[in-house]
């Protein structure tokens, strides 16, 4: 292990830390987001000893120990492998995951698929897929002994750490881009008792002086650039494949923003690989809003990320310099992935048809189906494949966009599904015509 002057908690752990760029390692429980390259860390778990299997994971599917009710400590070996009795002591735990895997044939046939699954993560308990994440981030924090943690956001991560932060007794503080954010999302932090701090800039200003004061101030930062976040969310690919009854799809597709929970899922899948759980590998589909796509153009480039100014619809993946691109991309390589790019109008047409589906979901996580119906008509997806697409926010996460899509109120969107409300005086006659249409 390299020396370091970073803050260590003396216990051996059974995994260790390693640099994603240079492979150097550091311990476990080393209080470090960055190695001394600036490289970014992964949790490598040493896999030989896992014992997990298909039929003790779904045994746990019955089982009413909080630890086996969360859609990511089930997966515990594979996630935070602490001692049984400390986990159940400290974890952070709302119920995470367990969101509903929906198959539906209205919006498959929609985009020229004939069968279709969306995970929607949006059904966490703060309506979004950070809450995975930020169970592991938060029982860490307690474990070491943090009293305050921050983060920087688009919004929801604000949300799930404010809520988290609360239920453990630590401080939250959250670094938000001033006026960007929706207001669902702020009215969470804000309702959960976190700092907020609106910076005067965007999520790439936010994120740069969130690391700097966490480590200046002692602050445990819980951003997607901690590997314990990612680590948690990978759970969402171990759900997938339960649900599925551990038969693997084609077919893996999500939105890319900062880029860590396509990072997470391809690292859970080749963990469960390689410990034979399943026997076939997915492919995986990342999608990125036209207007903040650094990793589209890298990817499809074959080059290095190169930081964009950034602008969509779909705020919280309004990010121009994401920073797991690098371990994202090795993700791609290792799943065979592709990465695509689809307007802010292809994005408010494809939450059209989730929405009037009866499921519903934030514009970001409807960059998935946008992606799905691109690859499909370029014929990259086969319209026979098995495809899952991930719902990443609730649809109330921004309730105003959807309010100004069907009041035809949003400026270059075409709402053409457009459900505008009627107005009408309180007259019976009226109303029963109305109706009668
Ligand atoms: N979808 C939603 C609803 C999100 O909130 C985010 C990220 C993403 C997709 C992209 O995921 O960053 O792992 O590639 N939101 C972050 C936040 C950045 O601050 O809430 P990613």
């Amino acid at each position: 292990m390299r020396e370091s002057s970073a803050r260590t908690m003396d216990q051996h752990t059974p995994w260790h830390l390693a640099c994603v760029v240079c492979d150097a390692i550091y311990p476990g429980l080393e209080l470090r987001y960055r190695c001394e390259c600036s490289g970014t860390l992964d949790v490598i778990h040493d896999l030989s000893k896992c014992e997990l299997t298909k039929e003790k994971l779904d045994l746990r599917l019955g089982s009413k120990k909080p630890l086996d009710k969360s859609g990511v400590w089930r997966f515990r070996e594979l996630i935070l492998p602490l001692p049984e009795e400390t986990l159940e002591q400290i974890a952070a735990t709302r119920g995470e995951g367990s969101t509903h895997l929906y198959e539906t044939q209205t919006v498959a046939q929609k985009i020229g698929l004939e069968n279709l699954w969306l995970k929607h993560a949006g059904e966490n308990p703060t309506g979004s897929f950070k809450d995975r994440g930020m169970t592991v981030g938060m029982t860490l924090a307690k474990h070491i002994g943090m009293t305050s943690v921050a983060c920087a956001s688009t919004g929801n991560t604000s949300a799930s750490m404010a809520s988290y932060a609360a239920l453990s007794g630590l401080n939250g503080i959250v670094f938000i881009p001033e006026g960007k954010i929706a207001y669902g999302k702020l009215s969470q932090a804000l309702a959960y008792g976190a700092k907020t701090i609106q910076i005067e800039g965007d999520f790439d200003d936010a994120m740069a002086l969130v690391q700097e004061i966490c480590n200046s101030e002692g602050i445990y930062l819980v951003n997607s650039i901690n590997p314990f976040r990612i680590e948690g969310q990978k759970a969402i690919g171990f759900e997938i494949l339960q649900d599925l009854g551990w038969n693997v799809p084609d077919w893996i597709v999500l939105p890319g923003g900062n880029l860590g929970n396509n990072t997470a899922i391809s690292k859970g899948i080749l963990e469960l690989y390689e410990i034979g759980i399943i026997d076939t590998l997915p492919r995986l589909a990342v999608i990125q809003a036209e207007g903040a796509n650094p990793l589209f153009t890298a990817w499809n480039g074959g080059g290095e990320m190169n930081p964009i100014k950034a602008e969509t619809i779909a705020s919280a993946i309004k990010i121009g310099s994401p920073v797991s691109w690098r371990k994202s991309m090795r993700g791609l390589h290792a799943l065979k992935g592709v990465v695509t790019e689809v307007s802010d109008d292809q994005i408010m047409d494809a939450k059209a048809i989730v929405d009037a589906a009866g499921i519903g979901a934030e514009p970001a996580s409807c960059a998935t189906v946008a992606g799905i119906r691109r690859l499909v008509s370029e014929g990259v997806i086969k319209s026979d494949e098995t495809v899952v697409g991930i719902l990443t926010g609730h649809l109330l996460k921004d309730p105003k966009v959807v309010v100004n899509y069907h009041m035809n109120e949003l400026s270059n969107i075409n709402s053409k599904r457009a459900n505008a409300p009627i107005r009408t005086s309180a007259d019976i006659d009226e109303i029963r015509r109305i109706i009668r249409q």
